[in-house]
């Protein structure tokens, strides 16, 4: 078993790089596959979620060549099967099937997993693909979807706003027949990110980041080069850790419009950040405030920063709120953060957070990807030693986040085994 162990107490200081977006890396993996040559990709995040998305293109026939350790070279051009077999399940592995639809007209992809936020349906997917001319069913835990040669473009309303069903669409729709048009499309930058990847291999999309795509189908899509935008939520991590933790951090490679809606809430609450083209300041020395959040799709609060909010609003002055309006199951991570003495009450998707002057070490379960941080970050603020299980939710989707939080001073350690307590050795 691997954990985290975590002595907190100590304020966070330096500079820390963040990494490739997670969320752009796992929708543009898949959409090689819809490319006849070769497509250099820079900046992907070394975590595991792309692990299993690049084991599954090699699976399929793809040739993988790392550049470095984030860059890759992907060819897809000899992938001549539809069907894909793996057991690791993760949610983006339904983006397999816009990419498939687009290339074959055809695909049979796994039902998706990934992190047990509530109810995960993919009717707006299915609603979208059936659109396109597409005969799509769910067999024996597939989506087994077929459209003969080719789809063709269609009037796309999504009755919820939504990130996979918009992305899964353009990907099905980028080698369709005609004009395709998404309406009330989620607007979040990784679906900017996967249009302009799309673009820049020939594809031809336009509106995204508003919400309404146009997509004009094209022939054949070819190889080049593109650099993956930086993770907004690994940084907005970082940033609430510092809320968290106190101290002083510079974050190198952001994008600081992308984290509007955070850093107005951090700033609320006490913090002082300062942007600059693609790095931010974040300090806190004062006490926190109590704020109150309402998650909404993009440019909204996104419902990824929840616990890591939650873990700093544990320690500021006065009741904090938060509204959860994407996901049954976010506040998960409550019941863990009360056994460090945080006062916490879900009541249906309603969070109220009674801040505490503090909270104290506990073994603590992450018990998905955003929880995990968000254990770390009440870990980093907590006195005494915290250990967090099962860890591997945050390695779905963090890069290096011990030797990151180690370089800004954090007493973290990563330990393999039975031995949750030895500290020596950690920075
Ligand atoms: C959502 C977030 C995304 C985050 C991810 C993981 C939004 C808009 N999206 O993306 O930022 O990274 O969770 O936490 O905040 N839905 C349907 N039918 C569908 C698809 C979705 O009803 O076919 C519903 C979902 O149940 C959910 C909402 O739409 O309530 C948003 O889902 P979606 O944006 O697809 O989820 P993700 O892409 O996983």
């Amino acid at each position: 078993m691997i954990t985290y162990v975590i002595e907190g107490g100590t304020p966070l200081d330096g500079e820390v790089t963040i990494s490739g977006a997670k969320n752009a890396a796992v929708a543009i993996i898949p959409a090689t596959l819809m490319v006849k040559g070769v497509c250099r990709i820079e900046n992907i995040p070394q975590i595991s979620d792309v692990s299993v998305m690049l084991n599954v293109l090699k699976s399929m026939g793809a040739s993988i060549q790392t550049v470095n350790g984030h860059t890759y070279d992907i060819d897809c051009s000899n992938v001549d099967t539809c069907s894909v077999h793996t057991k690791e399940r993760i949610r983006a592995s339904y983006y397999l099937a816009g990419a498939l639809l687009g290339r074959f007209g055809k695909g049979v992809v796994p039902m998706p997993g990934g992190c047990d936020l509530g109810d995960r349906p993919v009717d707006q997917h299915l609603k979208g693909f059936r659109a396109m001319g597409a005969e799509v069913s769910i067999q024996n835990g597939n989506i087994v979807a077929y459209g003969g040669t080719r789809l063709h473009g269609a009037g796309i309303y999504l009755d919820v706003v939504s990130v996979g069903a918009t992305i899964n669409i353009m990907l099905a729709a980028t080698l369709a027949d005609g004009l395709t048009v998404i309406d009330n499309a989620a607007k979040e930058p990784h679906i900017v990110d996967v249009a302009n990847f799309l673009n820049s291999m020939g594809a031809n999309i336009t509106g995204a980041g508003t919400d309404v795509i146009k997509i004009r189908g094209v022939e054949e899509l070819h190889g080049g080069f593109y650099s993956i935008i930086p993770d907004q939520i690994e940084a907005g991590t970082y940033l609430a850790a510092v809320g968290a933790a106190g101290g002083r951090v510079l974050l190198k490679n952001v994008i600081p419009k992308h984290l509007d809606s955070i850093t107005a809430k951090l700033e609320e609450a006490g913090m002082s950040i300062y942007e600059n083209d693609d790095s931010i300041l974040a300090e806190r020395n004062g006490p926190l405030k109590s704020i109150n959040i309402k998650t909404m799709p993009y440019p909204g609060f996104p419902t990824d920063m929840v616990p890591q909010l939650a873990a700093m609003l544990c320690l500021a002055d006065g009741t904090s709120y938060i509204n959860e309006g994407i996901w049954s199951n976010r506040f998960r991570f409550a019941d863990e953060y009360k056994r460090m003495g945080a006062n916490i009450q879900v009541s249906s998707k309603i969070a109220i957070i009674e801040g505490s002057k503090e909270i104290t070490g506990a073994v603590i379960k992450a018990c998905d990807l955003r929880a995990g941080a968000g254990m770390i970050l009440a870990g980093l603020a907590a006195r005494g030693q915290t250990v967090i299980e099962d860890v591997y939710h945050i390695e779905r989707g963090y890069e290096h986040i011990v030797e990151k939080f180690c370089g800004l001073g954090a007493r973290i350690k990563r330990v393999i085994g039975p031995d949750k307590t030895d500290f020596r050795g950690a920075v």
